[in-house]
């Protein structure tokens, strides 16, 4: 070795692999107006799809006259629920194993329902001729609700299912009553309650949230008659579970259907599932020989794709009067709309929500969640979560803060005493989660310093102290909370979707010369999926991450796949990419053996090389090693450098994090000012720590835009009020506070290179840690919890409620 040669070190700073804040190749068509989009595939002779929806919350459908529409020029065909059940689709499973209507069956549950499907030669012909479908309805009466569904004479939503006695998980109670589901130990729960010296009780409503992708939900059907195959292109974050439960809806084989997901601009969750728009577009396209274009307006993503949230939680905490926990009591009534549609594993039909003894150490937790049915859309899925996390985790988080209030200790001091401590790790919980790894401790202290948490007290008291004397209309709010996620389903054991096992998938193909291709079940929506798991595979196979081209989203070529939710993608699908590269390796090590002349184990790796032990100067590099593949393999050895793993994680992932927010309220206004917010995450390993910052800076932001103004809204007569961008709120670079971010590394032992999931933790911790802000800023004033949305109007009531602008 002489002076030039590079070290080490070197090169494996120019692999670019994990660590590495590789920019994200991506952006390159990206920035440029170069992705390919739903809405850029034109296939000749595509007609367009349009949707007519119920004006209505709850309606008999008595008639629906679609002659005048026919008639008009340029339109090819009405579909209505009549046509569907010529081809037995008038109804669709969901993701929750009930079935939903595709279009109106006798009556719409929920406003903006679809109706009929109008299919004509240009998208402004579709649009013209749902005006001219003439329907009929008699309204119904009407309950958005949920705490109302299973009351005496409520409305029935779903005259399907009125004999239906059963619901997934045991005896239905009502006939709006969708499932119950419990977790953990009431007996154990309830003898901690009877021994308390402090108990709090709050009911805690994380209100309906929509994820609102800024590109909507869309599709293109294209059956071709000759063959008998359909090829679908549609905004989908799981394509081999549209394929499959195409096949199983349609009875077209699996081999016959092609599913490919191009780029898509955002899904967090509202593109798991399916929708009537697909079901009728591919129908359209097999009875009019053509593809078939939907997409869905601004207005029909908010109002009727799969909203999120819309959990109601009493919440309950016991604990010693000096402060430590030991007692978790919840019970929940979740709204699923009018269809159960919630994406959730088969066995949760609360999701994840079981998570909710959060990051502390509760000897004994129980909950049971109530599912009903409203007049509302149909959803409930992972927004940016994990399933059910994120409402567990605000639960918690509130709770906690309302029993450090009852006790009189600071919140901070409140959570570093209830902590699950380093040494329990791995730590099984009372809900029998088991936590892989985990120092919560360090990550708060760490947080607490860098925000100078002491003096930011102080402060408040003092202002605190102005306030009351009348010299300042503003209160200081001081947000803190502790979060842990559960991400990565799924363990096969725990997790399936339609008896589908949650399991994630990577196919790595090295070429001759040494780059390569690797091929994912998973889909990018923007988390820059073909920077990342490219950075695995320099790491592990020392090969340049700039020659490893990343491949999602077409089920002809990716090996099968859950897709991407829930952070599922670094948990499974990263695993799998290093699993793969490691039986590459194993078997790059054997020809190296070979071309050495020397045993397997008189070898050792060092970063893009074999060599020999004792003898760094004889090594084969990968590159060599890809080339000797192809023509130089040992005896008997097949030729060709390629492997594929499925992996089934054998838990899920826990990342963490400490948040800590500071706001300014004005009372007199309601206007709230976000000072500074710090956030702190720990997930593991880091592949790539620019990437991880702006799924931090994104996530935050979207918890930004849900604690301080988003909701879903229905008024008492169904109508939706919230279904446009003037409506709901939608944060820009304008409202968006400046994010401070941090971290600390805490592999998980389980996964092969340590990484947990990161996507979803700032949605996750940010939404309580705001909420905790406002809460904190009135708390002094006598207020436990105030309900989100906290939008200056909401924020103005609260301090209206306390006499403060008298
Ligand atoms: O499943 P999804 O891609 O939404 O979530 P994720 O697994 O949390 O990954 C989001 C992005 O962050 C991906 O590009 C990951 O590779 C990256 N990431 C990372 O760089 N290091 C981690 N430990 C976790 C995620």
């Amino acid at each position: 070795m002489n002076d030039m040669t590079p070290t080490s070190a070197e090169r494996a700073a120019k692999l670019e692999g994990m660590g590495c804040k590789r920019k994200r190749v991506e952006d390159i068509r990206f920035v440029q107006g170069k992705g390919n989009y739903v809405d850029d595939i034109k296939l000749p002779g595509m007609l367009y799809g349009d949707l007519v929806r119920s004006p209505h919350g709850h309606a008999r459908v008595k008639k629906i006259d679609t002659a005048k529409a026919a008639a008009l020029p340029g339109v090819v065909a009405v579909i209505t629920a009549e046509t569907l059940k010529t081809v037995n689709l008038a109804w669709m499973p969901t993701l929750a194993g009930d079935t939903q209507m595709v279009l109106a069956d006798g009556k719409v549950l929920f406003q903006n329902q679809e109706v009929a499907f109008v299919v004509a030669e240009s998208r402004e012909a579709a649009a013209d001729a749902v005006e001219l479908v003439e329907v009929e309805y008699e309204s119904l009466p009407v309950n958005v609700d949920p705490l109302k569904a299973m009351t005496d004479g409520a409305p029935m939503i779903r005259e399907d299912l009125k004999d239906k006695t059963d619901g997934a998980h045991g005896k239905r109670k009502h006939y709006n009553h969708v499932f119950s589901w419990q977790a953990g130990d009431k007996a154990a729960a309830d003898a901690a309650f009877a021994k308390a010296d402090v108990t709090i009780k709050e009911m805690i409503i994380y209100p309906r949230v929509h994820p609102c992708p800024l590109e909507t939900c869309q599709c293109v059907a294209s059956f071709d008659k000759i063959k008998g195959e359909l090829t679908l292109w549609g905004t989908f974050q799981a394509p081999h579970v549209i394929r499959t439960v195409g096949s199983l809806i349609s009875k077209i084989p699996e081999h016959k259907i092609h599913v490919i997901a191009p780029d898509i601009g955002g899904g967090f969750g509202n593109k798991v599932g399916a929708y009537p728009g697909y079901i009728c577009s591919i129908v359209a396209s097999i009875v009019t020989g053509r593809p078939v274009k939907w997409t869905e307006d601004r207005i029909e993503n908010l109002s009727t794709t799969a909203f999120a949230r819309d959990f109601y939680m009493d919440v309950e905490i016991a604990a010693t009067k000096d402060g430590r926990v030991t007692g978790l009591r919840c019970y929940t009534i979740a709204d699923h709309g009018a269809f159960d549609a919630c994406a959730n594993a088969t066995k949760w039909p609360a999701g994840l929500f079981s998570i909710i003894s959060g990051s502390y150490d509760f000897p004994a937790a129980y909950c049971l969640v109530d599912g009903v049915y409203t007049n509302k859309a149909p959803g409930g899925v992972a927004y940016r979560c994990s399933f059910r996390v994120t409402e567990a985790a605000y639960c918690i988080e509130r709770a906690m803060d309302v029993m450090a209030q009852k006790l009189g200790m600071d919140p901070a001091e409140f959570r570093m005493k209830n902590l699950i401590r380093r040494e329990q790790f791995p730590y099984t919980s009372a809900f029998g989660w088991q936590y892989d790894s985990g120092d919560y401790q360090t990550a708060l202290k760490k947080a607490m310093e860098s925000v100078s948490y002491k003096q930011l007290r102080e402060e408040q008291k003092a202002k605190r102290a102005a306030f009351k004397r009348g010299e300042t209309r503003e209160l200081m709010g001081i947000g803190v909370a502790f979060f842990t996620e559960i991400v990565g389903a799924g363990p096969s054991r725990a997790c399936d979707i339609l008896g589908i096992a949650m399991f994630d998938s990577a196919e790595i193909r090295i070429h001759p010369t040494g780059s390569g291709i690797c091929r994912l079940g998973t889909k990018s929506q923007g988390q820059g999926h073909e920077t990342t798991y490219a950075q695995i595979i320099a790491t592990e196979l020392g090969l340049p991450a700039d020659s490893i081209t990343v491949e999602e989203g077409n089920t002809d070529t990716a090996p099968y796949g859950l897709g991407t939710y829930g952070s599922r993608s670094t948990p499974v699908s990263g695993a799998a990419t290093a699993m793969a590269c490691r039986k590459i390796k194993a078997k790059a090590q054997m020809i190296a053996a070979y071309m050495l002349e020397v045993h397997d184990d008189d070898l050792e790796w060092d970063v893009d090389r074999f060599r020999v032990k004792g003898n760094p100067e004889r090594f084969k590099t990968m590159t060599e090693l890809a080339w000797a593949a192809y023509h130089e393999v040992p005896p008997g050895m097949e030729p060709g450098l390629e492997a594929i793993n499925y992996y089934d994680p054998p838990n899920f992932t826990y990342p963490f994090g400490a948040y800590i927010c500071v706001v300014d309220i004005d009372v007199d206004t309601g206007q709230t000012k976000v000072r500074r917010f710090y956030a702190l995450d720990d997930c593991g390993t880091r592949i790539n720590p620019m990437i991880i910052e702006g799924q931090i800076h994104g996530g935050l932001t979207e918890a930004f835009g849900i604690a301080m103004g988003q909701e879903i809204h229905y008024d008492d007569d169904g109508n939706v009020t919230t279904a446009s961008f003037m409506d709901y709120f939608l944060p820009t670079a304008v409202e968006t506070p400046h994010w401070e971010t941090d971290w600390t590394t805490t592999p998980s032992p389980h996964h092969p290179i340590g990484a947990k999931g990161v996507g979803e933790s700032p949605n996750v911790g940010g939404v309580p840690c705001f909420s905790n802000a406002i809460n904190d800023a009135f708390a002094f004033l006598g207020t436990t919890h105030i309900q989100m949305p906290h939008d200056h109007w909401r924020t103005w009531m609260a301090a209206e409620k306390l006499g403060l602008h008298a």
